[in-house]
């Protein structure tokens, strides 16, 4: 990834301002694997703003066991973080909390009666877009059938980077069968760039080129990723993608 950010410095281009609000980010300080401390955090999100961005959504790992994660002491800390920024005079909003859920075959069972944390929704309904996400290695038997029970206890489900799987085939059966369930697919803005390979780059212009994808996703977790998001806005391709699409990140 740093070679592919030193290769050429480029400066911020305000081309998400069309799509106005992130989904995804990592920007709630030391929670997973993210933000290391509110100063990388307010520079993550003055990058943002110098790219257009309005709002964001903080999304922290729910990972057990890596990042076990309580949704009450999520929402204090992001009370706090949020108080923080405006504190520090930005102009992009922090707009809610949700979370990035690892599903795993014990998924439901570790959840049961707890209130998920969901994006769009300031978690004053019963339901909102739950971002899911799954194995970056394996692919683990009953992953649709726990989506299906998510979706009946009235969440919507939104796939974080499909195109990160390496099982996963963007013309095959399983995408094919999360887009009948009425799965949303939310795509990195950075894997659109090459941030992560050439071939994830070209999963997620196959997605977004057959209109399978509803949201983007920054997915930042530190300034590395805000760099990232800096070369992005230098790709006309990107910027075009963009503009020729109707992302539901637009309406939140
Ligand atoms: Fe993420």
């Amino acid at each position: 990834m740093l070679e592919f950010l030193f290769r050429n410095k480029k400066t911020p281009r305000p081309i998400f301002a069309g799509l106005k609000t992130d989904m995804h980010c990592h920007l709630l300080p030391m929670v997973d694997d993210g933000s290391k401390g509110m100063e990388e955090s307010i520079s993550c999100l003055q990058t943002m703003e110098q790219l257009g961005y309005r709002r964001v959504y903080l999304t922290p790992h729910f990972q057990y066991p890596r990042f076990d994660n309580r949704e009450e002491d999520i929402l204090r800390l992001y009370e706090d973080f949020k108080q923080q920024v405006s504190n520090a005079g930005l102009k992009i909003e922090v707009a809610g909390i949700g979370g990035e859920y690892r599903l795993d075959p014990d998924f439901l069972e570790r959840k049961k009666g707890t209130k998920l944390l969901t994006i769009g929704d300031d978690n004053t309904m019963d339901a909102g877009y739950l971002l899911v996400e799954l194995s970056l290695q394996h692919k683990f038997p009953g992953m649709l059938d726990i989506i299906r029970e998510l979706q009946q206890e009235g969440y919507v489900v939104v796939l974080a980077h499909p195109e990160r799987y390496p099982y996963l085939n963007m013309g095959g059966r399983e995408i094919a069968a999360l887009k009948e369930m009425g799965v949303l697919l939310q795509v990195n803005v950075l894997s659109l760039d090459g941030f992560y390979g050439e071939g994830v780059r070209k999963k997620a212009e196959y997605l977004l080129t057959h209109n399978y994808v509803e949201m983007l996703g920054s997915d930042t977790h530190n300034v590395l990723y805000a760099q990232g998001l800096v070369h992005a806005s230098n790709n006309r391709k990107i910027e075009k993608l963009i503009s020729n699409n109707n992302f539901l990140n637009i309406d939140l």
